[in-house]
């Protein structure tokens, strides 16, 4: 069978990639983390990760029966760049909830109909009602980034929806809606790390698109139009959480509990949901680019 795109991230990593990059990755053995400033070394440990998971995913299940029983709203974004492992996060987050309370929306590419719409609109039919909860696999931040690094969108159109992006999310905050931001930040190394495994991977090659490929020539780009949205975007009412994912599990657990930590619910156990692991979240100075 042959590979998706040829083989184009096999080649990417073999002509194209930054030396550091290519060299991490070769020499990097499974377990090890491939970033330089992230402040662990190795993975966590298995069973430790599977105990505080477990601890998390039964808070979780507390805040769903307060959720219900009080008719809370909640809405969690995830965002970061490909592979930086939302859609991971997001399944650990549910996997022990009902899916009629917790939701994801995953939306793809507008279509025409939706492309003639305020850019909101599309996201705003999925918002949550009392008693729900609503898991963003990225958001309406593609314009801020993901727009900006392919040209979907006219400058003109990014402008106006930095201008009212404060004032939507305001409304949400206003309307009592508990509404979380979680960036997920993966290093160079570790995402073409990730990218490979997904070529190699007929389980995990659906993941890969044409943007992930097109996508690894402008990691800078990226990396200015991120820049841009924190600078723009991380305010008092609607702030960021920035999680360092190059660690898989250690991100999964304090993404939950940056959710948990924002959010009161009956029986809480703050043994349990403690404040994420502060060196590798927080704001956007966490931020590793
Ligand atoms: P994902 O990483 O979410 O699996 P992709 O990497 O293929 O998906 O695309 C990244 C994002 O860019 C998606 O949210 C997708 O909907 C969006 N996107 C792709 N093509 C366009 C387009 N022509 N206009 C606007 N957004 C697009
Ligand atoms: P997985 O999702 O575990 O099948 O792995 C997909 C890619 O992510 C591979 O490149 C793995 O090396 C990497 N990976 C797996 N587990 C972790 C982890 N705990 N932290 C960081 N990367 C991981
Ligand atoms: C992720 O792993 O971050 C996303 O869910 C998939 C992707 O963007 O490639």
């Amino acid at each position: 069978m042959s590979l998706p795109f040829d083989g184009a991230i096999s080649k990417f990593f073999q002509e194209t990639a930054p030396v550091a990059v290519q060299k991490a990755i070769t020499d990097g053995r499974k377990k090890d983390i491939l970033s330089d400033s992230y402040p662990y070394r190795a993975r966590m440990d298995k069973d430790i990760y599977q105990a505080e998971i477990e601890a998390l995913q039964l808070e979780l299940v507390k805040l769903q029966a307060d959720v219900k029983a009080t008719g809370k709203r909640v809405v969690v974004i995830f965002e970061g760049r490909d592979a930086a492992g939302k859609g991971g996060t997001i399944k650990r987050f549910r996997e022990n909830l009902n899916p009629r309370v917790a939701h994801v929306v995953a939306l793809s590419k507008p279509s025409d109909r939706e492309a003639g719409e305020w850019y909101f609109q599309r996201y705003i039919r999925h918002l949550p009602t009392e008693g729900e909860i609503t898991l963003f696999d990225r958001s309406w931040y593609n314009r801020a980034v993901v727009e900006k690094v392919f040209g979907f969108c006219t400058d003109a159109e990014r402008e106006a929806f930095f201008r009212q992006l404060p004032e939507f999310e305001d409304m949400l905050v206003d309307e009592g809606i508990h509404f979380v931001k979680i960036w997920l930040n993966v290093g160079r190394a570790e995402q073409l790390r990730r990218f490979l495994a997904r070529e190699k991977d007929p389980l995990k090659q659906w993941k890969l698109s044409w943007i992930d490929v097109e996508g690894l020539n402008r990691w800078d780009a990226y990396t200015d139009a991120i820049q841009e949205t924190f600078d723009r975007s991380h305010r008092p009412r609607a702030p960021w959480t920035i999680v360092r994912s190059d660690d898989k599990k250690r991100a999964r657990l304090a993404a939950i509990r940056a959710v948990l930590q924002n959010i009161d619910y009956t029986g809480k156990d703050s043994n349990v949901a403690h404040p994420p692991d502060s060196t590798i979240s927080g704001g956007p100075e966490v931020w590793d680019g």
